[in-house]
């Protein structure tokens, strides 16, 4: 069963605060978005491992560490771009691919319109970024996609899930860690997170 890290740290429930407030413009959206993006980094990358490297500092040699593997961050379009920017701004080495899907309205079946991913992705640590996890369909295709392109090690990054969108990406990719800033409650009859922030892809873009 893979493992759910639901963040806890003050700065991230202020933020949280901020962009689940319906009276947060879009500016202030999205740049708290990416924010938290970059605090939730220090998580995602806590057991990342690192290699021996020699180098020398202006006083001596020595042995430092480095990532042993390179970085790659999916956004799931469009609301992953959001946090694209602050995860980036963490680890600016990581190279970006893109996958492109949008819930059918009726079905909230996800429907695929564009990927495009870097040649390195195979030996990367791929962090698959999606704000809202709902009923989970978007985050386990754009997994199931990635492991058709041979990607090993996969974590799914997000700001808040519920229990079903969690047991959907749990059920169908065990193997693949979830990171959280928060659990809500429940989804609605639309397929919404209750009580969530909103539609995340239009209060980013201003599309509503
Ligand atoms: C939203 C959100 C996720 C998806 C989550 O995207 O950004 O990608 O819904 O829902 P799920 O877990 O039920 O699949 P949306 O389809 O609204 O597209 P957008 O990002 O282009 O606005
Ligand atoms: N997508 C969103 O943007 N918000 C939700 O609550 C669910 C899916």
């Amino acid at each position: 069963m893979s493992k759910v890290t639901v963040l806890k740290h003050p700065l991230i429930d202020h933020k949280m605060s901020q962009v689940r407030n319906i009276n947060t413009n879009t500016k202030a959206f999205r740049e708290t978005v990416s924010e938290i993006g970059a605090l939730i980094t220090y998580e995602i990358t806590r057991d990342f491992k690192t290699r021996p490297i020699e180098i020398e500092t202006p006083m001596a040699k020595m042995t430092a560490y480095e990532l042993e593997k390179p970085v790659v961050i999916v956004p799931i379009l469009r609301a992953g771009l959001g946090m694209v920017d602050g995860i980036h701004n963490i680890i600016p080495t990581a190279k970006i691919g893109h996958i492109g899907l949008y819930r059918d309205e009726e079905t909230l079946e996800p429907k695929a319109y564009y990927q495009k991913f870097p040649k390195t992705i195979q030996e990367s640590v791929v962090l698959v970024v999606d704000p809202m996890l709902a009923t989970g369909g978007s985050a386990s295709y754009a997994i199931q996609v990635l492991k058709e392109a041979n990607v090993k090690d996969i974590r799914y990054v997000g700001l808040v899930g519920c229990p079903e969108g969690v047991q959907r990406l749990q059920e169908d990719h065990p193997d693949v860690s979830i990171y959280l800033a928060a659990l809500d409650e429940k989804l609605d009859e639309n397929g919404y997170i209750v009580p969530g922030l909103g539609d995340c892809g239009d209060r980013l873009f201003g599309t509503k």
